[in-house]
Formats: C-alpha cells, structure tokens, sequence
C-alpha cells in the first residue's frame, strides 16, 4: 500500500513535477472537490495505468458554486479522502491547498468560455462553467501534468475541457473514465450523501429514464419526443423538477434536427433539495 504525501503549495507542486519530468517520468493529475468515491478511484486507477507518478488535487472551488448553492454545506473530510486513496493506492501526492493560495488576495482572472459550454448545465448554473474553466487551468499550470483524468459523469465539463486545453494550447491530454454506478444505475456522486431513503429511491430511477428514452431514440422515436417522454417519466418517478433532457451530438453538445451516428442524452433533476445530473450514450 502506498500512502500519499500531502501539499499545500503551488510551489512544492512545481518543485516536485519539475523533478520527476527531470527524471524522466509522466505526470498525471486528477482534479476532485474531494468527498472521494469509487468513481474518484476508477480515475486515479486510469491515470495510474498511464502514468508514473499521480497527483490527487482536493479543493472545493468557491467559483463554481453560485450564492444560493450548497458551497457551504458541501461534503468536506480530507482525512476520510486520504484513508481511501491511501488504501486504494496509486496517488503519489495529494495537492489540497488553502483557498489563498489559488486565489490570492485581489485576484480578478475569470476564463470566459462559450461552444459546448453553452445551454444545457449553463442555463441553470450561469456560473459554472466558467468558474471550472478556470480553476481547471490553474491547476493544470501549476502541475503541468502529462495526462488528466476527469469523469463522463460530468459531461458536458469533460467536453468544455478538452475545448479549454486545445484552446489554450495546453500541452496535457485530456482523459475520461466512465461512470461508475450503484447496483441500480446511480451514478456516484458526492452530493449522494445528502439523500434520504426515499429520496435515495427515487434517485436511482434517473438512469434507468435516460435508459428508456435511449431505447426509444434508437427505435425511431423524434428526438423532440424522446425528450418531453423523458420528462415526464421523471415527474412520474416522483422528481420534484427536471431542468432538462436533452438528446445532442454527442462530441459538441449542438441541438439536433434529427438522429445522428454520435448522440448523447443527458438529464438534471431535482429531488428534496439535490440536484442529480445522469447522461449516456444513444
Ligand atoms: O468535477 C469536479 O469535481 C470539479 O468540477 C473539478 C473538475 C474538480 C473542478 O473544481
């Protein structure tokens, strides 16, 4: 078993990737907000089997949290994240730095982005993308990873940030893993700790919805009615509000006309106060 070493600043971070490139080793990192899961693990496991040596980074990142969201109240247990990826293995370091330390005092840098960033999530979290975008780039400065592994479970981010290091010319490659499910279809989560049993039951039918409504695409049914079907399927499992769901191309998130080789159907809904996102393949 190997156990991580904890850091907390950019420029130990920059010390210690600048010596394993010296030495010849590839660098992955996999960004996390912390609150670690089975589906965190499968993507230290992806960068593990690329890569010599992995970074964990742990920072619940303000700007992608709006005012009325659950910044304050998210998951947070630094020690319980250690204990798993120490018994998980494969992460050399954890990085989990204070919050002044990636934004200093007066910092006024926002990455503006647009293409796949747009509708969908960002019609309901006007901030977020932007506030990833740019923690994503600070943190892929200060490590300069080879490779960095994010989760299919978030979608429409993975797409925003594989546009963000070919925008910026960035130099890591950008990997995803696929999300890892409880046995009744849950995509692991860490807002998953906020469900009651009820709530919990319920939640578990967000998957299997988007499973229907791919089965109804692929059998011929208009993109239009695969998603108000979709809908109202959740309403009917007992969701309190569905903000979408939507059948796209797959590799821009564009709205379709018709049925395309490459789709996508991705949800966001809301029970007892969480908010679930869910997507998969058609
Ligand atoms: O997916 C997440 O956990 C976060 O959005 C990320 C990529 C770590 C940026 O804060």
């Amino acid at each position: 078993m190997q156990s991580p070493t904890t850091i907390t600043s950019v420029g130990e971070l920059r010390a210690l990737t600048e010596n394993w490139r010296r030495n010849g080793q590839r660098i992955g990192l996999v960004p996390t907000m912390g609150a670690l899961h089975a589906g965190h693990l499968s993507l230290v496991a992806l960068a593990r089997n690329r890569v010599d040596r992995v970074v964990v980074s742990i920072f619940v990142n303000p700007f992608q949290f709006a005012p009325h969201e659950d910044f304050e109240r998210y998951p947070r247990n630094i020690e319980e994240d250690y204990t798993r990826l120490a018994s998980a293995g494969g992460t050399d370091i954890v990085f989990a730095p204070p919050l002044g330390e990636l934004y200093p005092h007066g910092f006024a840098t926002r990455i503006e982005v647009a293409g796949p960033a747009r509708g969908l999530e960002a019609e309901f979290r006007p901030h977020f993308f932007s506030g990833v975008a740019t923690i994503v780039a600070k943190l892929l400065i200060a490590a300069t990873p080879d490779i960095a592994v994010f989760g299919e479970k978030d979608y429409q981010q993975l797409l925003v940030v594989r546009r963000l290091a070919l925008d910026l010319g960035l130099a890591t490659e950008i990997l995803s893993a696929p999300i890892v499910r409880e046995s009744d279809g849950l995509a692991l989560s860490s807002r998953n700790a906020y469900f009651g049993t009820n709530e919990r039951r319920i939640a578990g039918q967000l998957n299997r919805v988007l499973g229907q409504v791919a089965t109804e695409i692929q059998s011929g049914v208009s993109i239009a009615e695969g998603e108000r079907s979709g809908q109202a399927a959740l309403l009917e499992a007992g969701f309190d509000t569905v903000d979408y769901v939507a059948i796209r191309d797959a590799a821009t998130l564009s709205q379709l006309d018709g049925p395309i080789g490459n789709m996508r159907v991705l949800a966001a809904a809301t029970i007892g106060g969480t908010r679930l996102i869910d997507n998969m393949p058609v």
